[in-house]
């Protein structure tokens, strides 16, 4: 009886200690983000280039703040023309690393989605920082591009429209 309790309580320090400090590869969990907006009504999009689209929003609505001409960057985090897709694709975040602001075809677990997407979000606020936020149909191209795999250049067509990507 007591081997067992032991052996119990052996395994909840371990699970304890991983869940503090996850290895820089492992990816967390950030179904805790809530109140996010639904995207179900809006068209799944299956061709999205990362410059016009993805770029074009960050331009719109994230480097007022988020860029490396006007310091300090917020959360380390610039969405500048030519840095923004190696800034946030498998890139942990600096608020709280175990978490990862791009995670490719999974935008259930990366935080850039989660925060414009959510009113609660993992970490800190949701963005743009104090509004306006983004438009649906903004959040669902953003949603599309990381399920379609988060590419540098333009998402693939050919293995995405036979099946639903949303989820
Ligand atoms: C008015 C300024 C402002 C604007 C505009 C803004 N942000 Fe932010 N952003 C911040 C601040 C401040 C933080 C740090 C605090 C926080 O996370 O709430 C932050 C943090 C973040 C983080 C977390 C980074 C990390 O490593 O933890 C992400 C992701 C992010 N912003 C994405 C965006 C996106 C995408 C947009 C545009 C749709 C945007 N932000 C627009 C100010 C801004």
């Amino acid at each position: 009886m007591r081997a067992i309790a032991l052996r119990g309580l052996w395994l909840l320090a371990v699970v304890g200690t991983a869940r503090a400090e996850p290895g820089p590869s492992q990816t967390q969990d950030i179904s805790s983000a809530s109140m996010c907006d639904s995207i179900d009504s809006v068209p799944v999009t299956f061709t999205i280039d990362y410059q016009s689209a993805i770029q074009g929003i960050f331009n719109a609505n994230c480097v007022a703040c988020h860029t490396n001409t006007a310091p300090p960057l917020p959360a380390g985090l610039s969405l500048d023309p030519g840095v923004s897709w190696s800034a946030i694709v498998n890139h942990a975040s600096s608020q709280r690393p175990g978490l990862v602001r791009v995670v490719p075809n999974r935008p259930d677990l990366s935080l850039l989605f989660h925060k414009v997407n959510c009113a609660v979000p993992d970490v800190g606020a949701r963005m743009p920082y104090g509004g306006p936020y983004l438009s649906i149909q903004d959040q669902a191209l953003i949603h599309d591009w990381i399920a379609g795999g988060a590419p540098s250049g333009t998402t693939d067509t050919i293995f995405r429209s036979g099946f639903e990507i949303r989820d």
